[in-house]
């Protein structure tokens, strides 16, 4: 099991190149099973979990051409070969539970295994499969799994979301593009990965409208092209990594950041005392700390445009090493704070009270040996690992790899110590 060994106290100084968006990937991998033509997306992150759903897509028959190294990834679904997702493939993979409405859309029916609760909380799908239904689609739960047929072909619908979410906003706006007439998303989720995935969807040919607010309409077409799309960059890889220079200190510029979707970050590393130069235009953000104190300050994860959940942990980190103290209210994820044990074994004054995390800021924090948790929670602990004062080791990194690409060489070339190493726990 790999670990990452961390020699803290170096600030970093250089260029981070942004990658393309893990979240938006994956949905617009699912895209290619609504045409029988063939869809090439560039700008692809090579992650664990990109990798793990093109191989799901293999197993229901689409032809998936991405070499090694490559961030060009060519998918053919000219002919499915089965419409069944097994419980180990949606189980590692959440988002694969999302392969269900295009199955049904393309094929008529499916067999989608229920993906089961996950580290950061419950995360029912009651929202994706309410859309569906709507859409006509029958659904049984049978043994975990989701049997769903429409039998007479999935019709438009009006649905309102009882709480706007991103995987459910984007379930239904995949399916909803095959079916016959007109589908009102209302209190849709707002996330840029879901314009992205719009963007990809209408070059398509689908009509898709309103991506991007809560109120999405989508006009059925009869069918789908062949497309080339780009993958957004990343902003919660992007916003991992300004956050991470705050608490090491130094110079960092990110290239290829999509600062846009990054404002709740940005005013907040601001109010924080972090010196940050966005440039929309050439797409790029500055983040600089050098000597200044770090200010506590409060934050609530809100959906977009607010504070993104998933730069929670991450956030939590920087607040560990500032004047004062911070509280923070995670509102999305009912159990996202395990971070907090691991990162007070590096010496933060963390206390957790059901929502809410009251962070004290320390003057130093100590190395030590801590544990990933989940992905966003892992990435915290390398943070802090960077601005702790020793040797901290990272281990079970696995979560990392998930979502993180080429991570120790992008900070590496920035001057930070840190090292993959194979082998037993420490
Ligand atoms: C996506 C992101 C994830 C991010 C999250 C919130 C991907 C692959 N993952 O996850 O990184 O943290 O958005 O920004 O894009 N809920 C229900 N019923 C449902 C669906 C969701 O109750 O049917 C709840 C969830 O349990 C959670 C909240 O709604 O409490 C938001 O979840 P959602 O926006 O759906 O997150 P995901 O799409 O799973």
């Amino acid at each position: 099991m790999d670990r990452l060994v961390i020699q803290g106290g170096h600030k970093l100084n250089g260029h981070i190149p942004i990658s393309g968006a893990k979240n938006s990937a994956l949905k617009l991998m699912v895209a290619c099973l609504l045409t029988d033509q063939p869809i090439t997306l560039t700008n692809m992150p090579s992650l664990a979990d990109t990798r793990f759903l093109a191989q799901l897509l293999e197993t229901l028959g689409v032809e998936v051409y991405w070499p090694r190294g490559e961030s060009t990834c060519h998918l053919n679904a000219a002919e499915l070969k089965s419409t069944i997702a097994p419980y180990d493939q949606v189980r590692k993979m959440r988002a694969s539970f999302n392969v269900l409405g295009p199955l049904i859309a393309r094929s008529g029916h499916a067999t989608v295994s229920l993906p089961g609760g996950c580290a950061i909380g419950a995360r029912p799908v009651d929202l994706h499969l309410q859309a569906l239904a709507a859409m006509g689609a029958d659904l049984k739960v049978e043994q975990g799994y989701v049997k769903a047929a429409a039998i007479h072909g999935l019709k438009g619908a009006h649905i309102n979301f009882s709480m706007p979410s991103v995987g459910a906003t984007e379930h239904a706006m995949l399916t909803a593009t095959l079916a016959e007439g007109t589908t009102v998303l209302e209190n849709a989720a707002r996330e840029p990965e879901i314009e992205d995935l719009a963007v990809c969807l209408n070059s398509m040919g689908a009509d898709i409208s309103g991506a991007g607010t809560s109120v999405i309409r989508i006009k059925g077409v009869e069918s789908l092209k062949g497309t080339n799309h780009p993958v957004m960059p990343d902003r919660i890889e992007a916003g991992t990594y300004a956050i991470a220079a705050a608490a090491a200190g130094g110079d960092v510029t990110l290239d290829g950041c999509p600062v846009e979707a990054l404002g709740a970050l940005i005013s907040k590393l601001r109010e924080a005392g972090v010196t940050v130069d966005a440039d929309e235009a050439a797409h790029t953000l500055r983040i600089r700390r050098n000597g200044t104190h770090l200010k506590a300050v409060n934050l609530s994860t809100q959906p977009h445009p607010g504070f993104p959940t998933d730069l929670q942990a991450q956030f939590m980190a920087l607040m560990a090493i500032a004047d004062g103290t911070s509280v923070i209210r995670e509102t999305i994820f009912e159990n996202r704070f395990m971070h907090a044990p691991e990162l007070s074994r590096l010496g933060a004054d963390i206390t957790v009270r059901g929502q809410e995390a009251i962070v004290k800021g320390v003057k130093h924090l100590t190395a030590a040996p801590v544990m990933a948790t989940d992905l966003r929670a892992s990435v915290s602990l390398v943070i802090a690992g960077l601005a702790a004062e020793g040797e901290t080791v990272v281990n079970r990194i696995y979560h990392l790899d998930r979502g993180f690409e080429r991570l120790e060489e992008k900070l590496t070339a920035c001057g930070a110590h840190i090292e993959r190493r194979s082998g037993e726990e420490e």
